[in-house]
C-alpha cells in the first residue's frame, strides 16, 4: 500500500494543483483525522474519523467501518444502503459509476482545501469532492462539485453534501426539534433498525421545526462531558433532508445535504453545480465539546463580526407593535439611555406611503418612511438618536411583499405563483414571496438594503426579517422546464444579494430573524451578527430553548431580551430578576415598553446593564459548559461561561421548579483551572444579605469537584418573595 501524507501533498501541490499520487489520504486537524482510500480508478472510500492518528499507524490501518463504505455512494450499478449521487444522462441512462480520478490539495483562505475528483467511468460527468480543514476548532467543511460535461442537460436527483458512514456500536442521535414560538427542544435517541429523516420543506426558513445540525454520541448515550461525538451541520438555508440509514451492514449511513423533494436539478453542459456545506466535528468530550467547537468555528468563520462585542439594545417590537411615532420612538431612545443601553431598533410598522403599515395586511415592499408617523424621517431618529449618545437600527423584510403595496401593483411579476391557480397568501393575509431565483428581484432585495444606507449611512443595524413558507409553488421566471429549481435557486439568489449587500456594507450589524428561530442555520449566518433565537420571550421557556440553541449556536449570536410580565407570548409574571438573568446569558436586550416598567424594573435592568458589561466579554467570547439540564428535570438548569485563559467565568443558576424542601443538586462547575483560585461574587444581586460564598476564594478543583450550595430562594423581606430564584456568580481568578 503507497501511503503519501498531506504534509508532502502539500509540498507537492503548494503551486496550486496536482494530481496526489497517493492511495490514503489523510486529513487532520489540531486533535482529529479523517482518512479515505483513493485508489485511481476505483471508489473512494471512507476508513476513519476520529481522534488523530499518527502517520505511522497508517500503514496497518483497517476501515473502522464496513468495507463498502463508500464516500459518496452513487446510484445504479451496485445496490447501496442509500445514495448520495443519482442522474439521469442526456441519453436517458440513470447510472453512475464514480471512480477516483485525482487529488488535489490547495490552500484557499489560509486553509487546506483536498478535493478528489471521481469521474465516471463512461459518462462525461464529474464529482468533485472537497474538505476544508480548520485545524484549531477541529472542524471539516466538506461539500461537492457535480459537473456535467455531457452535450446535453443531465437531470440531478440526488445531490446530498456528503456522507458520513459511522461504525454502529450503541450510537445515539441528539437532534433539535420545535415549533414557532417553542423552538430547540432537544432530543436524544440510539440509532435502531431502519431509516430516520431529519429535514425541512418550508422553503424559505428551515428551523422553526427541526434542525440541519445533529450530534451522533458513539458510546452509549449522550453525555454532556465526555465520550466520543461527532456533530455535523449542513450549512443552508433552504430545505434540508439529513438521513440515517441503518441497515445490516456496519455502519450507520449519514447522509446529508439539500433536499431534493420537488428539486431535480437539471445543469447545461459545462455546468458545476455546487452543494452546501456539511461541517463536522469530533470530541472527546461529549456534547458539550462538540458545542465549543461549534461556537470556536462560527465566532471565527461562520458569523459576521464574531470577535466584535455586541451592544445591548431596546427593541421597539413588544413594546409598542405597529404603533410606531416619533415621540414614541424619542422617548424608548431616551429610556434605554437612560437605563445604559447602547442601540435603539425601530421594529415593524414605520413604513408605507400609499398603504400604511399600520398592522401585517399591508405594505411590504414599500421601503419608504411614513411621514404620518414620521415628520422628521429616519434622518430625525438618527438625530435623536445622537443626541442621547446611542446607535440607531431598523427592521426591514426585504424578500417579501404584500399584495396591498406599491410594488406588488408595479411587479406582479416578482412573486412566486404558479399559473392557473389562485394564491395562497401568508401572514396577515396578503403576503407573498418574491421570487430570488429572478436577478431582478435579487437586485431589488439588495437596493432595499442600498437606499436605506446611502440615504441613512449612520443606521448600524439592521433586523432582516422572513415571515412566511414559500407556498404557491411556480416561478414566474423559470422556464417550465426548471420550475423543480425554484426551493434551490430562491437561496441561491438570496445569497447572490447578501454577497453584494455584505461587499458594500461590511460593518452593518444585521440580526437575521424570521418570526423568531426560524433561521438559525449556518448556510446564512455567514452574513449575519445574530439571529433572534424565538418570538417567545418568556424566560423560563427561554432557558430550554437557549439550552437547545446553544448545542450548535454561539451565545454572542443569540439575541436574548427582556420582556414584560405577563409575558406577552405565555401570559406568565415572572419578577424581573429571573428575566434579566436569563437574559444576560446571550446577546443582552430589552423588548417592552420602558414607560410601562415599574420602578423596581427600571432598576433591576439598569443594575443588570451595567452588570453584563462587566462580563460581556466572558459571555460573548466564552467557552459555555452545560452544567445541569432543564431537561434533566432536576429542578434547577445551570451554565457557564469561561474564558479563554481560564481566569474569568460567569456562572448562570435558575430555578425551575418550585416545591417545598426539594433538594436541589449542587453545582459542580466546569471549564476551570483545577490550580487557579477564584473569588466569587454574585452580580444582579437582590437579596438583602450577601451569599454565603460572596467574596471567598476557592480552588478550581474544589468549585469542579466539590461545586458550590446554592440557596434554593431569596433572601428578601417578605412582601417581596416570589417562588423564582435564580443567580449570576462571577469568578475571577487571583
Ligand atoms: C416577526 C419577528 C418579530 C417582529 C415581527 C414584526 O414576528 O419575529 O420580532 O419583528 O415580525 O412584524
Amino acid at each position: 500500500m503507497k501511503i503519501k501524507n498531506l504534509i508532502t501533498a502539500v509540498i507537492l501541490f503548494s503551486s496550486g494543483f496536482g494530481i496526489l499520487n497517493a492511495e490514503i489520504i489523510k486529513l487532520d486537524t489540531d486533535k482529529t483525522s479523517m482518512v479515505f482510500k483513493a485508489d485511481k480508478g476505483k471508489k473512494l472510500k471512507h476508513l476513519y474519523y476520529g481522534d488523530k492518528i499518527q502517520d505511522s499507524d497508517l500503514k496497518n490501518l483497517t476501515s473502522a467501518v464496513g468495507s463498502g463504505a463508500t464516500v459518496y455512494p452513487d446510484y445504479g450499478m451496485i445496490t447501496v444502503p442509500e445514495t448520495a449521487v443519482a442522474m439521469i444522462h442526456s441519453d436517458g441512462n440513470m447510472t453512475l459509476d464514480l471512480r477516483v480520478e485525482a487529488v488535489e490539495k490547495k490552500i484557499v483562505d489560509g486553509k487546506d482545501v483536498t478535493s478528489i475528483i471521481l469521474k465516471d467511468s463512461y459518462y462525461p460527468v464529474s464529482v468533485k469532492i472537497n474538505y476544508k480543514s480548520f485545524p484549531e476548532q477541529d472542524m471539516f467543511e466538506t461539500w461537492t462539485e457535480i459537473t456535467n460535461n455531457e452535450n446535453d442537460n443531465i437531470k440531478l436527483t440526488r445531490f446530498a453534501s456528503a456522507h458520513l458512514p459511522i461504525r454502529k456500536g450503541n450510537v445515539w442521535l441528539s437532534h433539535l426539534h420545535g415549533a414557532w414560538g417553542n423552538e430547540t427542544k432537544v432530543e436524544h435517541e440510539p440509532l435502531q433498525h431502519g431509516m430516520k429523516i431529519i429535514k425541512n420543506r418550508n422553503g424559505t426558513r428551515n428551523s422553526h421545526l427541526a434542525h440541519s445540525e445533529v450530534m451522533f454520541s458513539l458510546d452509549g448515550k449522550p453525555d454532556e462531558n465526555n465520550g466520543r461525538t461527532i456533530g455535523a451541520a449542513l450549512c443552508w438555508g433552504g430545505n434540508y433532508r439529513l438521513k440515517i440509514d441503518t441497515d445490516e451492514t456496519k455502519n450507520h449511513s449519514f447522509i446529508a445535504g439539500i433536499n431534493e423533494d420537488d428539486s431535480p436539478y437539471n445543469l447545461k453542459p459545462g455546468e458545476t453545480f455546487v452543494t452546501p456545506e456539511l461541517a463536522l466535528t469530533y470530541s472527546t468530550e461529549g456534547l458539550g465539546g462538540v458545542s465549543r467547537n461549534f461556537h470556536k468555528w462560527a465566532r471565527k468563520y461562520k458569523l459576521m463580526h464574531g470577535d466584535k462585542e455586541r451592544k445591548v439594545l431596546l427593541n421597539s417590537w413588544e413594546g409598542v407593535y405597529f404603533d410606531i411615532n416619533e415621540k414614541g420612538m424619542a422617548s424608548m431612545m431616551k429610556d434605554i439611555t437612560d437605563m445604559g443601553g447602547e442601540l435603539f431598533v425601530m421594529d415593524d410598522g414605520w413604513f408605507g406611503v400609499k398603504y400604511p403599515r399600520n398592522n401585517d395586511k399591508s405594505s411590504l415592499g414599500d421601503w419608504m418612511v411614513d411621514k404620518r408617523k414620521l415628520p422628521h424621517g429616519i434622518k430625525g431618529l438618527l438625530k435623536e438618536a445622537d443626541k442621547n449618545k446611542i446607535k440607531f437600527g431598523i427592521w426591514i423584510e426585504p424578500e417579501f411583499t404584500n399584495v396591498k403595496s406599491e410594488l406588488f401593483e408595479a411587479h406582479p411579476e416578482y412573486v412566486i405563483k404558479p399559473e392557473n391557480r389562485t394564491p395562497v397568501y401568508g401572514r396577515g393575509g396578503g403576503q407573498m414571496v418574491l421570487d430570488l431565483s429572478n436577478p431582478a428581484v435579487q437586485d431589488l432585495v439588495y437596493t432595499v438594503v442600498d437606499t436605506l444606507m446611502t440615504n441613512y449611512p449612520d443606521i448600524d443595524y439592521i433586523k432582516w426579517d422572513a415571515n412566511m413558507d414559500l407556498t404557491n409553488h411556480g416561478s414566474q421566471y423559470l422556464s417550465a422546464d426548471n420550475q423543480s429549481h425554484l426551493l434551490t435557486d430562491y437561496h441561491k439568489g438570496l445569497r447572490k444579494a447578501l454577497d453584494r449587500i455584505r461587499a458594500k456594507y461590511p460593518d452593518l450589524t444585521i440580526q437575521l430573524c424570521s418570526g423568531g428561530g426560524g433561521r438559525a442555520n449556518y448556510g446564512l449566518l455567514p452574513y449575519f451578527d445574530e439571529f433572534w433565537v424565538s418570538d417567545n420571550t418568556d424566560a423560563l421557556q427561554r432557558i430550554f430553548i437557549q439550552w437547545g440553541t446553544s448545542y450548535f449556536y454561539p451565545s454572542i449570536a443569540m439575541a436574548s431580551h427582556i420582556s414584560a410580565a405577563p409575558n406577552h407570548q405565555t401570559f406568565r409574571t415572572i419578577p424581573i430578576k429571573f428575566r434579566t438573568d436569563v437574559a444576560m446569558s446571550g446577546r443582552l436586550g430589552i423588548e417592552m415598553q420602558p414607560v410601562h416598567m415599574t420602578l423596581d424594573e427600571r432598576e433591576q435592568t439598569r443594575k443588570a446593564i451595567a452588570d453584563y458589561k462587566s462580563i460581556r466579554p466572558i459571555v460573548q467570547f466564552g467557552d459555555l459548559y452545560r452544567l445541569i439540564s432543564p431537561y434533566d428535570e432536576k429542578g434547577v438548569a445551570s451554565l457557564m461561561y469561561v474564558d479563554e485563559a481560564k481566569e474569568n467565568a460567569v456562572v448562570y443558576w435558575y430555578k425551575t421548579k418550585a416545591f417545598r424542601n426539594e433538594i436541589l443538586p449542587r453545582i459542580k462547575f466546569s471549564g476551570l483551572d483545577p490550580e487557579k483560585r477564584y473569588t466569587v461574587t454574585e452580580l444582579n444581586r437582590i437579596d438583602t444579605k450577601p451569599l454565603s460564598f460572596e467574596g471567598k476564594k476557592y480552588s478550581g478543583t474544589y468549585l469542579m469537584s466539590s461545586g458550590l450550595e446554592i440557596p434554593v430562594n431569596h433572601e428578601l423581606p417578605k412582601d417581596k418573595r416570589t417562588d423564582w430564584s435564580s443567580r449570576v456568580l462571577k469568578l475571577t481568578a487571583n
